[in-house]
């Protein structure tokens, strides 16, 4: 570990740093650890699928952090002081006022989540034979801008997807690839260039603002818009205090502020960014407004609600502002940190540098002896499940799709990711997690591989069922008896 340990890590006697909760638990809830036997039967029932498990099975849900954010007692506190109405309410008002404290954005579109703003914009802005550059593309997005006739164009460093990696900023467009793109394809055609913070699938992994604005620099050149989706904004901002040089001193406001304002929208999933529910696109922009603000009514609900309740409006407002706090923001990525390099030191493969969201563990790494098109990132989401009762989630080929040939895409990395929602787990929890995950380790050659048994046509990862190619479930069980009696 590093000699020195930025807040909220605190050095202990021993040498060790820590990051240690700078916050306190005062709501609980009852969590379950059933044990192996009963976790085999629940996987099963739930086809190989960590969406399908129901929470009565599952001790930490690590699936995502989507909505699991625990939320502040200032959050809590301003729900209660919602203003209902459906029209113009003051909620609304509170909530725009914080969109533009936070993100530099005086217009704020609401809307009921992240994807429902990347439906807005993909109606808004794609046309058939759209090519839309990215750093990456969520699963989400992808979706809607194909529905709307387009395609996207990852434009990553071509070592963006290796997991062992020093680079500080793994999310950054490529410059001349975006310049290719643009000169091959015209700016006609593009209908905006899309910058993902903390890039998800590939590990939780930032740009820097130095990368941002020699975007700028190409979209200015080309007549083009920058698209910024900020559902992960305050990791990214976190990764850039720490890592770039020009902001080590800035506060987290002026780096937010910076970051948006080089885009000219940006939208968001308030399920990550702001602990509550909803979400929204703003921009400062009057045209653009005006090309999406009529979908609003049609596909979310009024203006000043956007398909949300007034009260997650309040948390909404409330979570953006703590966004400027470093001890929030920093919490969930120093226990990635944390887990990421006690895992690393054990051999055990996940993305470096560590990012936001959660801890990425390379499935390809730990389980060589599984093809791809038997989805190592699945099995190792199932195992680990049942060894351990944690609910990670598949980032590999089981969320990619087929190509008109019915033939998997493969993915670029396959990753077990296992999310650390914000100031939800205690660091005993974390141990846990490192310690079944390195029992797993050692015995990853008796994990196999698994295949479809029903496969939805979209988004086949949330409801898909799948099974394994062998017995291995039952005996990875049998070997966790033997070797832990019986514990849990
Ligand atoms: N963009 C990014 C970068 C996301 O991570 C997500 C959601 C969305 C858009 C869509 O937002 O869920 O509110 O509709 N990510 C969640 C996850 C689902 O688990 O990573 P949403």
């Amino acid at each position: 570990m590093k000699e020195e340990a930025p807040a909220p890590f605190v050095k202990f006697a021993s040498g060790e740093n820590i990051p240690l909760e700078l916050h306190k638990v005062r709501v609980v809830q009852k969590l379950n650890l059933v044990p192996i036997e009963r976790r085999l039967e629940a996987i099963k029932e739930a086809g190989f699928n960590t969406f399908r498990l129901s929470t009565r099975d599952v001790y930490l849900d690590m699936l995502t952090d989507s909505g699991t954010n625990a939320m502040s007692d200032n959050q809590v506190a301003a729900m209660n002081a919602a203003d209902d109405a459906y029209a113009g309410s003051q909620s609304f008002d509170r909530f725009k006022d914080a969109v533009l404290e936070v993100f530099g954005k005086k217009y704020v579109l609401p809307a009921h989540q992240g994807r429902a703003c990347e439906n807005i914009l993909a109606k808004a802005f794609v046309k058939e034979d759209s090519i839309v550059p990215m750093n990456y593309h969520f699963t989400t997005t992808h979706a809607h801008i194909t529905l709307n006739g387009g395609r996207i164009i990852e434009i990553l460093y071509d070592d963006a997807t290796q997991i062992s990696s020093t680079k500080p900023f793994k999310g950054n467009i490529d410059i001349n690839k975006l310049e290719k793109v643009v000169a091959e394809y015209g700016a006609d055609r593009i209908p905006f260039i899309r910058m993902e913070a903390s890039t998800n699938l590939i590990g939780g992994q930032p740009f820097s603002i130095a990368n941002m604005r020699e975007v700028r620099k190409v979209a200015d050149k080309n007549g083009l818009i920058i698209v910024l989706d900020a559902s992960l904004i305050g990791e990214n901002a976190y990764f850039i205090k720490k890592r770039e040089e020009e902001f080590k001193n800035a506060s987290i406001a002026t780096i937010l502020q910076t970051m948006c304002g080089l885009a000219d929208i940006v939208y968001f999933s308030a399920r990550k960014v702001s602990s509550s529910r909803g979400g929204g696109i703003a921009t400062n922009n009057e045209e653009l407004l005006k090309k999406m603000k009529h979908l609003i009514p049609v596909y979310e609900g009024f203006f000043t609600y956007g398909g949300i309740s007034v009260r997650e409006i309040e948390a909404m407002a409330v979570g953006l502002r703590e966004t400027l706090d470093d001890t929030v923001i920093s919490q969930s990525p120093s226990f990635i940190e944390y887990l990421v390099e006690n895992l690393t030191k054990k051999g055990i493969p996940a993305v470096t540098p560590p990012g936001g969201l959660g801890c990425h563990v390379d499935a390809m790494g730990i389980l060589p002896h599984v093809p791809q098109t038997q989805y190592p990132a699945g099995a190792l989401a199932a195992a680990f499940y049942l060894v351990s009762g944690v609910r990670g989630m598949e980032r590999g080929t089981v969320s990619s799709v087929r190509d008109e040939n019915g033939n998997d895409v493969l993915a670029d990395v396959e990753l077990l990711r296992l999310a650390v929602p914000r100031r939800v787990f205690t660091l005993s929890q974390i141990k846990y997690v490192e310690d079944r995950l390195t029992w797993l380790y050692q015995n990853r050659d008796l994990i196999g591989g698994l295949k479809f048994v029903n496969e939805p046509p979209i988004l086949r990862f949330f409801d898909g069922s799948l099974g394994p190619v062998s017995d291995w479930p039952e005996k990875l069980v049998a070997k966790f008896r033997a070797d832990f009696g019986d514990s849990l």
